[in-house]
C-alpha cells in the first residue's frame, strides 16, 4: 500500500514513523506547508518522499492521511475521493457543514472511496456506535483541559477569561458539539467525531471546562439511550510536541491504519 500524509506535526511525525515499520506499506509521501518540516521527517525514514502537495501522486496512493487543519481537511478531501482515494481524516470537524458532508460522502459513494474518521482521543466510540442503533437519548461530552490546551483560543480570549490567572475549575463552553467544533477547531475534533456516530451535531452536547491544575486533557463521554446507560473518562497525556493533541489520538490513527492495511477488523 502506498500512502500519502498531509501534515507532518505531531499526529503526521508518530504516524509516519510508526508506517514506516509497516511491512505492508511500501512508499510513504510526505507533505506540509512547512516543506522542511516534511524533509526533516522523510529524511529520518526509509520509505518516505517528499511532494509540494496531495494531488502530486494521488494517481499512485492507496490511501491519504490528513493531519493538518480543518481548513486543510476541508479543501483535501473533496479533491481525494474524487479520484476513488481513500482518505483518513483527523481534522474531523471539517465535516461539520452538512451540505459540505453530504457532498464529500456522495462523491465518496459514487467514487467507491473510503472516509474513515479514527476514534481519536475519545474512549467509548464502540458503544456510541453500537447503542446508536437503537433509541439514543442523550449524548453528552465533557471535555476537561488545562490552561496551556485552551490559551491562545479566540472564543476564550473574547469572553474575556485569561485562562492563565483563572485558580479553579471553570466552565468555559457549554452548548451544542456544532458550535463547539467551530469555535474550539483545534480541542475538540472529538466532539466531532461523537457527534457523527450519535445523535448529530445539534443534540450532542458538549461542556469545556478550564481546570488550572490539569496537565492532560481529560474526556467524559455520557450516553443514555435504549440500551441502557454509558459514562466512560479518558484522561489524556498530551502530545509531545502539541499541548492541544491527546497522544491517544496520535495513537488511534496509527491503529486504524494498522487495522486498514492489514485488513483485520476486531472490537468494529
Ligand atoms: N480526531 C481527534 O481526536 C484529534 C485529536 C487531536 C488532534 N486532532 C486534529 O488533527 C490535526 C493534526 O493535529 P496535530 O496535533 O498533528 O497538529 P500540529 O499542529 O502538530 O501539526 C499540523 C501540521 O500540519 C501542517 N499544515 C497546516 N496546514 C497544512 C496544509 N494546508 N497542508 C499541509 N500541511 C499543513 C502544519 O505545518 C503542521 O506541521 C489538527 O487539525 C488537530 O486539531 C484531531
Amino acid at each position: 500500500m502506498r500512502i500519502t500524509i498531509v501534515g507532518c506535526g505531531s499526529i503526521g511525525q508518530m504516524l509516519a514513523e510508526a508506517a514506516d515499520e509497516m511491512a505492508e506499506v511500501k512508499r510513504i509521501y510526505l507533505t506540509d506547508v512547512n516543506k522542511e518540516k516534511a524533509e526533516r521527517l522523510a529524511s529520518k525514514m526509509k520509505k518516505a518522499i517528499v511532494v509540494e502537495n496531495v494531488e502530486e501522486e494521488l494517481y499512485h496512493c492507496d490511501l491519504v492521511i490528513e493531519s493538518a487543519t480543518q481548513e486543510a481537511a476541508k479543501s483535501i478531501i473533496p479533491k481525494v475521493v474524487a479520484r476513488g482515494v481513500d482518505i483518513m481524516v483527523m481534522s474531523v470537524g471539517a465535516l461539520v457543514d452538512d451540505e459540505y458532508r453530504k457532498g464529500v460522502t456522495e462523491k465518496a459513494a459514487e467514487c467507491e472511496a473510503k472516509i474513515y474518521i479514527p476514534s481519536g482521543a475519545v474512549c467509548g466510540t464502540d458503544g456510541l456506535r453500537s447503542s446508536s442503533m437503537g433509541k439514543l437519548d442523550e449524548v453528552e461530552l465533557i471535555a476537561i483541559q488545562g490552561p496551556k490546551t485552551l490559551s491562545g483560543v479566540d472564543y476564550v480570549i473574547n469572553k474575556g477569561i485569561d485562562v492563565g490567572k483563572l485558580t479553579e475549575k471553570t466552565v468555559v463552553y457549554s452548548g451544542t458539539a456544532r458550535e463547539a467544533v467551530q469555535m474550539f477547531p483545534k480541542n475538540v475534533n472529538v466532539a466531532a467525531t461523537v457527534s457523527l456516530l450519535g445523535i448529530g451535531f445539534d443534540r450532542t452536547k458538549v461542556t469545556i471546562v478550564m481546570d488550572p491544575d490539569t496537565h492532560s486533557n481529560s474526556y467524559e463521554l455520557k450516553l443514555k439511550g435504549e440500551f441502557g446507560e454509558m459514562d466512560c473518562s479518558t484522561y489524556n497525556v498530551p502530545a509531545p510536541e502539541n499541548p492541544k493533541t491527546s497522544y491517544l489520538s496520535a495513537m488511534s490513527a496509527i491503529s486504524a491504519l494498522k487495522r486498514i492495511v492489514r485488513n483485520e477488523w476486531i472490537g468494529i
